[in-house]
């Protein structure tokens, strides 16, 4: 059997990973390269510390990838046109990042000659999935280790390993829940909140800080399915997201608490806040109203869901998820326009849309006197649309209980 001998690591820079670098080390007998991907965490540390800590713990290598831009455009982006929302709820931030930081970790083993790639993740979750499926779609050669999932530590332990080894940790960052962001919003699990009963307590709230008081309304400009200004400011998709999120989550807007069932069979306490995200989807939708054809706004209902449980499931390169993503493409064509947003303490409503390809027609939707619609067509199209029903209902009338003959009081 072949053992890697060279392995790039994907590198969060907290605990985990900063153990894991000196455990590949010391139980694989491999090289580490530590990749650090920027998907617009706001890591509380500059990128140079987490290199150096990288390094301390053993690392040949360090490297951290700015991924923003890509991560919105080819990774955020689809998911914003299929308003994707894993059960009904979820917009997949941890879903989304994975196949994006798994491109670069391949990349990165082509560049340093890697055999392997590693991440540490446990095996309880979903992400140890989406590394592993990404991996294989991109690099079907390459060997993937999970560290954490092999080496049965507890906290504790991987604390004292720590130690132990003199690998520099985030004191401050140990902290009790266990936390992944980027830029479409942020995860938090563990600690009280592994019982469902328990109310999340402010304290795990980063991005829905309640502080905002009187109202306001922002535009949102969307053209072919996607957001591109707000109040009329042009800004690239990776940073148009936050400042959505800063706006909305100033009301205290954008967090979701739910039991959520993962792919490994394992029913999950989840808390989130992804305030841009939630209030771009939720302005999507309502523009794909205003601007898609009935039958094919239906379709697209149907698909999201599908769409949303691939991606969450690690399909993210797989031949449904990207025949989905064509025709999500093919239905954005006309999706332009302007939403409205009313922000309120805890709200975040669409108040308005307007749109130069809007379908709605003011002349056969007005009861006024501009009304343009044709009455007469009504008529025979309802009798119609109801005459199936109308001749089984007459066969039921006269043969089934309930008839009149049949009703206490006569009929
Ligand atoms: N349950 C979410 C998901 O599967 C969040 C996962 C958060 N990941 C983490 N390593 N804390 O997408």
């Amino acid at each position: 059997m072949h053992v890697a001998e060279r392995v790039v690591l994907a590198y969060s820079g907290g605990l985990d990973t900063s153990v894991a670098v000196r455990w590949l080390i010391d139980n694989k007998g491999v090289e580490v390269i530590a990749l650090a991907a920027d998907v617009g965490q706001g890591a509380s540390d500059s990128p140079g510390t987490l290199e150096e800590r990288a390094l301390a713990a053993g690392a040949i290598e360090a490297i951290v990838v700015d991924c923003k831009a890509e991560y919105a455009a080819d990774f955020v982006a689809p998911a914003l046109k299929a308003n994707a929302l894993y059960e009904g709820r979820y917009p997949l931030v941890s879903s989304l990042s994975r196949p994006v930081i798994v491109k670069h970790l391949v990349a990165a083993a082509r560049e340093f000659g890697a055999d392997a790639v590693a991440h540490g993740c446990t095996g309880k979750g979903n992400d140890q999935v989406r590394f592993e499926v990404s991996t294989r779609a991109l690099a079907p050669d390459l060997e993937v280790l999970a560290p954490v999932r092999e080496w049965g530590m507890t906290r504790e332990d991987s604390l004292d390993y720590a130690i132990r080894h003199g690998i520099p940790i985030r004191a401050s960052r140990t902290s009790l829940y266990s936390i992944d962001e980027n830029l479409w919003g942020r995860a938090i699990e563990c600690g009280i909140l592994e019982d469902p009963w328990e109310q999340p307590p402010e304290d795990v709230f980063a991005m829905t800080v309640p502080t905002a008081t009187e109202p306001t309304e922002m535009v949102v400009t969307f053209d072919r399915g996607l957001p591109v200004a707000v109040d009329g400011v042009s800004m690239p998709l990776h940073e148009l997201i936050p400042a959505v999120g800063a706006v909305v989550g100033s009301y205290g807007w954008g967090r979701i608490d739910m039991v959520e069932n993962r792919r490994v069979g394992i029913k999950s306490r989840e808390v989130y806040e992804a305030p841009g995200a939630l209030a771009l989807i939720q302005a999507h939708q309502d523009l794909e109203g205003l601007t898609l054809e009935r039958d094919l706004a239906h379709e697209k209902l149907r698909l999201e869901p599908r769409w949303a449980e691939l991606v969450y499931d690690g399909m993210w390169f797989s031949p449904l998820k990207q025949a989905i993503d064509a025709f999500v493409d093919e239905s954005q064509a006309y999706v332009s326009g302007e939403v409205r947003l009313r922000c309120a303490p805890g709200r975040c409503d669409v108040v308005g849309r307007r749109s130069p390809v809007s379908l709605y027609d003011h002349g056969l939707a007005t009861y006024d006197a501009s009304d343009t619609f044709n009455h007469d067509d009504a008529a025979g199209f309802v009798r119609l649309w109801g005459l199936g029903v109308q001749t089984w209902a007459s066969r039921q009338v006269r043969s089934g209980p309930g008839s009149p003959g049949d009703s206490p009081g006569g009929g």
